[in-house]
This record gives structure tokens, C-alpha cells and sequence, in this order.
């Protein structure tokens, strides 16, 4: 279910945006001398402040891909975590009627975003505030866009695993998320794009019974959206060949059976759609009610 996926880029990307040649107006804070510069103590326009990651605007062609591999619509609240002047917010907004929240430590940068969203005419679907993404609430967030540093997304993983709801979408621009493999990489141009999808937290003992009669027992452990465990069917082991969570569905496959779990209401329903008695040919599709321990989709 999920891609096969090469990283073989890390420093290049980290020299990528160091080196970018960019060509913008007079807003960059880029010169010819932020080689020079150590990230902690960058920021021009307010020398007191300390930026975990300079300023780099995304190109109007990858701002347009993130929104695509985030598959963003009008239903989402999306957050750009340091959003610059604003341009992914206001793309969200005035593309695709999306409401959005920009932070941004960088006064001036907030300023911009601001007077951008008003210029465009959706400042009703944004907001914009100064703070650090590092410590801002953006627990309401279905989607999360990022130009940051590999090394900043790192900190930010566990909050964004433990503070976003399953199914949220995270886009980030160049950089990776450490040993979280994204769901999706895309390249445009020479430049990769990524998308996570924030699973939620399976790990532990189900236990079901289904109309027929058999108590399924599957204990699984956890590694971001990779899981691996046992299966037992009427205490008997069985062969869990394997399990898979994306956003809010688990999908357990045994030998015989796709067990698939996703929320209804505050319960947790189980479709198992599979062919129980292969020998018979026959296929059946059945509703279950898991009984669930682990804290899954709480
Ligand atoms: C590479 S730029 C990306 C801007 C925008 N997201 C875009 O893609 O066009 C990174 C932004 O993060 C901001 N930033 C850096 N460290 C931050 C922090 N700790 N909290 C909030 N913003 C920060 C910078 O001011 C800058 O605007």
C-alpha cells in the first residue's frame, strides 16, 4: 500500500536551501553574504530575533503541488508552520476557499502575509500570527505545510504525531522527516516534496468476535504508520500477514481475512470483507463491533 520509497537526498536538500539561487524581489532576505550566516542567528529585519530557519518564500509552482499532494479542499484548515509572507495560506484560500493560519516568528513576515491576504480579498479565511511554530498550538490543523530544515521537522514530529488528529495531511517542501518515511514523495523538478498522513495510535491488544462466532485476538505494535504483531483466531495463532494504518483506517489481513477498522461515531466498527472458508468458495462480508484496549482514534 505504501510506495516504495528512495531518500537519498538529505545534505543536498539542506545545501539546496542554503544555496538557493533565488530570484525574488526585494522582500528575500537573502543576499549574497547569508553564506556567512548561521541559521540561529539569522533574521534581518529583526536582528533580536532567532530564527530556526531563514527565509526562503516557496516558488508559486511547488506551492501549487503541495496544495496538490495534500489534496486540499474547502473542508481543511490548513497551517503553514513559519509561513513567510503568507503565499501558501492565501494560494489555500483563494484556490480553494480553504481556511488557513500562518505563524511566523518574523514580525515583518506576519505583516506581509497580513496586507497579502488583504490585497487578495481572504483575509476572511485567514489569520496570521507571530510565534514559534515550535511551541504554537496547530492541534485544529487537517493539513500542515512546511519549508523548514530536515532538522526542525525532526523536533516538531512528536508533536505533530501526538497534537494532530489521524487522517491530518503533513506536505513538506525539500525536507524529510527523519526515520518517519513520508506516504508520498513527489519531485518537481529537482526538487522533492512530501506527504505524511498522522496515523492513529493502534498499538495493543483487539479483540472481536464476529457474527459467526470467532473471537479474533490481534496484538500490534507501532512504528509510526508501520505495524507488525500476532494474530489469533479462537486462540488458535494465525498468520497475520499484515497491517497497515493510514490516517484513521486499520487494515489487518490474517490468512483468510481483510479486517478493516475506521471510526463511526465513538465506536469502532470492523468491516471484515473476506473469504472465510476458501475450501467452499464461499465470501462473506460482515459488520463487527471491535472491542478495542489500545487508545486508538480516542
Ligand atoms: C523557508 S521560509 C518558508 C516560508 C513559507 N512557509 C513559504 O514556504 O513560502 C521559513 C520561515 O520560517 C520562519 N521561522 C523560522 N523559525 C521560526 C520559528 N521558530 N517559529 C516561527 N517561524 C519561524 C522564518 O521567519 C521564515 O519565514
Amino acid at each position: 500500500m505504501y510506495k516504495d520509497l528512495a531518500f537519498d537526498h538529505d545534505d543536498e536538500l539542506i545545501d539546496e536551501l542554503r544555496d538557493l539561487d533565488y530570484e525574488q524581489g526585494d522582500d528575500s532576505l537573502f543576499d549574497s553574504d547569508y553564506r556567512d550566516l548561521n541559521f540561529d542567528d539569522y533574521s534581518m529585519d529583526e536582528p533580536d530575533i532567532i530564527l530556526d530557519v531563514p527565509y526562503v518564500p516557496t516558488d508559486e509552482k511547488i506551492v501549487h503541488a503541495m496544495l496538490d499532494l495534500a489534496e486540499v479542499t474547502s473542508q481543511d484548515t490548513l497551517y503553514d508552520l513559519g509561513c513567510g509572507d503568507g503565499r501558501i495560506v492565501v494560494a489555500a484560500a483563494l484556490e480553494r476557499n480553504t481556511r488557513g493560519v500562518g505563524i511566523d516568528m518574523d514580525p515583518m513576515r506576519i505583516t506581509e502575509a497580513i496586507e497579502y491576504a488583504g490585497h487578495t480579498g481572504v483575509e476572511y479565511l485567514v489569520n496570521f500570527f507571530e510565534g514559534d511554530l515550535l511551541e504554537a498550538d496547530f492541534s485544529q490543523a487537517t493539513v500542515v505545510t512546511l519549508y523548514l530544515l530536515d532538522l526542525v521537522n525532526v523536533q516538531l514530529r512528536p508533536r505533530l504525531l501526538d497534537e494532530l488528529r489521524p487522517g491530518t495531511r503533513i506536505v513538506s517542501h525539500a525536507f524529510d522527516m527523519g526515520d518517519w518515511k513520508p506516504d508520498q514523495r513527489q519531485s518537481c523538478g529537482s526538487i522533492n516534496i512530501y506527504k505524511w498522513i498522522v496515523p492513529a495510535k493502534v498499538a495493543g491488544t483487539w479483540q472481536w468476535q464476529t457474527s459467526s462466532g470467532e473471537t479474533y485476538r490481534v496484538e500490534l505494535k507501532q512504528k509510526y504508520q508501520q505495524l507488525s504483531g500476532k494474530a489469533w483466531i479462537d486462540g488458535e495463532e494465525a498468520q497475520l500477514k499484515n497491517a497497515l494504518i493510514k490516517g484513521d483506517l486499520l487494515l489487518i489481513r490474517d490468512q483468510w481475512a481483510l479486517l478493516c477498522a475506521a471510526k463511526d461515531e465513538s465506536w469502532l466498527l470492523l468491516k471484515a470483507s473476506y473469504r472465510r472458508h476458501r475450501r467452499l468458495k464461499s465470501s462473506k462480508t460482515n459488520n463487527l463491533v471491535a472491542i478495542c484496549n489500545s487508545p486508538m482514534l480516542a
